[in-house]
């Protein structure tokens, strides 16, 4: 896969060099280019930004530069052989960045990243990419922060660990929070390691079992509990159908109740933490 980086702030994706993202690129599964915007500006200032048409707040990056330096990005991809670009832009105002996006960009070869700063980019930099190439803009969350760069980082991380031969074992993400299969819409539950008692601490009894369909059984539970009490709207999401006995037990336990149809749960309003 081949990433490209557009940014005032090169220094920003320095991460990029380090753990995973940086094996991977050292191991040539990833190939990574981060470009300095400002490097398409011709004043004496490098000027990125402008002042909003129809006034307010806060500046707004300007076409040129961006066009510029996304056709020549292109041209270059294009001439070292890569095909079909997508184009990243992170922006709180996107579609909201999930575990099923990452895995969809993951599918694809060429990646290029526009992360802004300010009050973000004039429009028609987006529409304009988008007659020619697929345009995802996303949110890592709901929340604003000061550019676009760390977002970048996020979702770098989250795609290349998909890419295959990335992570050491096939089967680490098999049961990531948000995977699809089995334990969809589930969070993780606990994990431990050596040594079997640190601080006074023990480990769950179960866990040393040897007994294969208890551990299943355990971890399931684990994974409910902490759902239900996290994250109630992944639960409430949820077909009850999808629910067993013992999942219906332990929402029932941490003050949850079937709605008259049966089909979702809600918690109830009288709970306390
Ligand atoms: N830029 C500023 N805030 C952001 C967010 N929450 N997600 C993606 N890009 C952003």
């Amino acid at each position: 896969m081949r990433l490209d980086v557009v940014t005032i702030f090169p220094e920003y994706l320095e991460p990029l060099n380090v753990s995973l993202v940086g094996k991977a690129r050292a191991r040539g599964q990833l190939g990574v280019h981060v470009h300095d915007l400002r490097d398409w500006t011709y004043d004496r200032h490098s000027t990125v930004d402008d002042t909003p048409y129809g006034g307010g707040p806060g500046m707004v990056m300007k076409t040129e530069p961006w066009g510029e330096a996304l056709d020549q990005i292109l041209a270059d991809g294009y001439e070292s052989g890569a095909r079909e670009p997508a184009l990243v832009v992170p922006t709180p105002s996107g579609r909201r960045f999930t575990q099923e996006v990452a895995l969809e960009l993951s599918r694809k070869p060429w990646l290029i990243f526009t992360p802004a700063r300010y009050e973000g980019i004039d429009r028609r930099v987006a529409d304009e990419y988008a007659t020619r190439m697929p345009v995802y803009e996303v949110s890592i969350g709901d929340y604003v922060l000061a550019g676009g760069e760390a977002a970048v980082l996020v979702i770098t991380e989250a795609v290349a660990r998909l890419l295959p031969g990335v992570l050491g074992n096939a089967e680490s993400h098999r049961d990531d929070s948000f995977a699809p299969g089995a334990m969809a819409d589930l969070l993780e539950g606990p994990v431990y390691t050596k040594p079997p008692e640190w601080r006074g601490r023990a480990i769950p009894e179960v866990l040393l079992s040897g007994h294969h369909g208890k551990i299943a059984r355990w971890r399931r539970d684990e994974a409910f509990r902490r759902t239900a009490r996290n994250r109630p709207d992944l639960i409430e999401r949820c077909d009850a159908a999808a629910f067993d006995k013992k999942d219906r037990e332990i929402l029932s336990i941490l003050g949850w109740e079937p709605e008259p149809d049966g089909r979702f749960w809600r918690r109830r309003a009288d709970v306390e933490e």
